[in-house]
């Protein structure tokens, strides 16, 4: 075993696939989409150590001439004070205007970020789609620069897929 592997073991940070599967029993057992969200933002943020706030922001209707809002939904960390972001704005409105993931290794560089932590330096905000349709995105800031890599990638769009799929299941 090589030292960087022996440090991750002792870290205890987990495999992307360990998670992978327990976040699918939490989806096979619950019993509604919210639920199932609570408790996947609660299963991320015990045990991906680098992820510091794990919440999700989920799109409103326009009121008339207001702007589309995103609202925070389940989450865990920091009380943010970005409880409503337009869709125009920060790097929650950046992924859920475009339907596509958004990683940022510095929030310090990135014009778009919208603050919720100090201690925040990078973050991950991945679009929820019911048939095919943006409902909403999982957010993860971490307190780490460039905490989320190629397989934080996959495994968050893994559970933002399989939120959407429950959506889809419970408005059936
Ligand atoms: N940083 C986000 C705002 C939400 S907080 O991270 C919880 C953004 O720039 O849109």
């Amino acid at each position: 075993m090589n030292a960087c592997v022996k440090i991750s073991a002792m870290s205890g940070t987990p495999n992307t696939e360990d998670i992978k599967s327990e976040v699918e029993r939490l989806a096979l057992a619950a019993k509604s989409a919210p639920e199932f969200m609570s408790q996947m933002v609660k299963l991320l943020h015990e045990r991906m150590l680098k992820y510091n706030w794990v919440g999700f922001y989920m799109l409103e209707a326009a009121a008339a001439g207001q702007p589309p809002m995103l609202v925070l939904d389940a989450f865990q960390g920091a009380m943010t004070p970005h409880t409503r972001i337009p869709l125009h704005q920060g790097i929650c409105g950046a992924a859920a205007s475009s339907g596509k993931t958004v990683i940022v290794d510095d929030v310090s560089k990135d014009p778009r970020y919208l603050a919720c932590s100090l201690e925040t330096k990078s973050e991950i905000v991945v679009p929820v789609f019911v048939r095919g349709k943006v409902v909403g995105e999982l957010d993860i800031d971490s307190h780490f620069h460039a905490a989320f890599k190629e397989e934080d990638r996959e495994l968050v769009e893994y559970c933002a897929a399989l939120v959407g799929r429950q959506l889809e299941k419970f408005q059936a």
